[in-house]
């Protein structure tokens, strides 16, 4: 695909949020809060980071603003779709993330932002039991009314594009089948003979956002923009997709310490992270096959940056078959804590002549407080990539990401490693301004 500069924007961007839980009403609070100069927006790359363009002479670092067309924060318009009927407002107090003293300022605002009901099907998420919800003849129905939300929500804010994000409860693990998932056309037929097997309402929302215009992320683990069916539609409606799973706390650290093991060339028996958590999401968490979602986008982060077959004295041992290091990711919901998540790694190192090592790293992180950034930051980055005329999978997004979309079927690998993800990233930015992408380390 060409690059080219990414055009101005013009107009309002609406922002259409799936699930109104945690994350998204920290993430609609904070922009409407930063808008209003009442805190700061932390943890934004868009917001804060700068990035160096030009080489010797010159070289200047610029905010992202600077180099490419961002949309501004106070031309943000937000709306969500929820199984519950609960207000941004009333999410957010129910959600406990933020204090009273961070949410009242902002209360009418969040109030407005009253959810849709959602495309949903008990049977991806046992765990919840809202009555907010769509009734629908088939997949095909449920498709075709979420274009209509998008269709009657861009008609009556008047907002010139539309982006779609998915911070909505993780569904249950639905493994690609090539017969259903393989192109659109299997797609559509599934759909349309109601294959609630294959189809789930996560793949309804991302198909109505392609075919109406506007980029979709998928903040879960979902496997929903997985499968060459909706790489098919992205190319077809020249829109970007990126996914999956925002990488908050541990991935994070994981994507970003494993490459101090991997560069240094020390081995690895054993990498064991556990994590207790007691929101809605670890309710919903606790259920296994919810889990096994999760447990899948987690175990992807360390399998291409430890590398097994590259390195096999290093990383070739410590489980059952003794050809790999052993990994485990387990999640414990624990109320007590609501959102905020306490995460242990336990990672058995050695080093010369093969003598062990242990590394403990604990970290105790909240949940949305990490997500609420990484939404603004994929929402804003998706709309500049589809002004750019960038489409399909965009892999410049993978930093924000705990398992990148890759093209397995071209036996690609996901680029997992934090650093080399950054590099990509800032690469992006400078073509979509105009300049050139380098290498050059600073
Ligand atoms: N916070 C993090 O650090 C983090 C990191 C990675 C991924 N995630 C993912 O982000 C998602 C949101 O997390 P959260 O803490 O806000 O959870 P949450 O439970 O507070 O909110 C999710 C909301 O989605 C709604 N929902 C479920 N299915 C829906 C559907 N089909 N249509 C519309 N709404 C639907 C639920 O009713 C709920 O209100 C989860 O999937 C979680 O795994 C979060």
């Amino acid at each position: 695909m060409a690059t080219k500069k990414a055009e101005a924007p013009k107009g309002k961007l609406g922002v259409l949020v799936v699930g109104l839980g945690a994350v998204s009403s920290t993430f609609m609070a904070g922009v409407l809060a930063a808008r209003k100069g009442l805190a700061k927006p932390i943890g934004s790359m868009t917001q804060y980071d700068k990035i160096r363009v030009g080489e010797g002479e010159d070289k200047k670092y610029l905010h992202y603003k600077d180099i490419v067309p961002l949309a501004e924060l106070d031309d943000i318009v937000f709306g969500a779709w929820d199984v519950y009927p609960a207000n941004a407002f009333e999410s957010a107090v129910n959600a406990e993330v933020l204090k009273a003293k961070d949410i009242l300022p902002i209360k009418e605002e969040l109030e407005a932002i009253k959810p849709m009901k959602a495309a949903f099907d008990k049977n991806y998420a046992k765990r919840l039991d809202g009555d907010n919800v769509k009734e629908c003849k088939d997949r095909w129905d449920m498709t075709e009314q979420i274009r209509e939300d998008i269709r009657n929500f861009k008609k009556e804010t008047g907002v010139d594009r539309v982006v779609v994000l998915w911070a909505a409860s993780t569904e249950v693990y639905v493994p690609v089948d090539e017969k259903v998932h393989g192109s659109l056309e299997a797609l559509e037929a599934a759909m349309k003979a109601d294959d609630k097997e294959h189809i789930a309402p996560s793949m309804c929302y991302a198909y109505a956002a392609l075919s109406e215009g506007a980029p979709f992320i998928m903040g879960a683990p979902n496997t929903t923009v997985d499968i060459p069916a909706m790489w098919e539609l992205a190319e077809k409606t020249k829109m970007p997709i990126a996914g999956k799973d925002f990488k908050t706390g541990q991935t994070l650290v994981k994507s970003g310490f494993a490459p101090i093991i991997g560069t240094r060339c020390l081995g690895l028996s054993g990498w064991f992270s556990t994590n207790i958590l007691g929101n809605r999401d670890g309710l919903v968490l606790d259920e296994p096959a919810n889990f096994r979602t999760k447990e899948v986008s987690k175990l992807s982060t360390l399998e291409s940056i430890l590398v097994p077959e590259d390195q096999p004295d290093l990383y070739g041992h410590g489980n059952d078959e003794d050809t790999q290091y052993y990994h485990k990711v387990r999640i414990n919901y624990y109320p007590p804590r609501n959102d905020n998540k306490e995460g242990w790694d336990n990672i058995d190192i050695f080093g010369w002549m093969g003598y062990p090592m242990q590394i403990k790293i604990n970290f105790l992180c909240r949940d949305s407080i990490l997500a609420a950034p990484l939404c603004l930051d994929l929402v804003l980055l998706s709309d500049l990539a589809q002004r750019a005329g960038r489409y399909g999978i965009q892999r410049f997004l993978s930093f924000f990401l705990k398992s990148p979309m890759h093209d397995y079927t071209e036996n690609e690998v996901p680029v997992n490693h934090l650093f080399q993800q950054y590099v990509m990233l800032k690469n992006a930015i400078r073509e979509m301004g105009g300049y050139e992408a380098d290498e050059t380390i600073d």
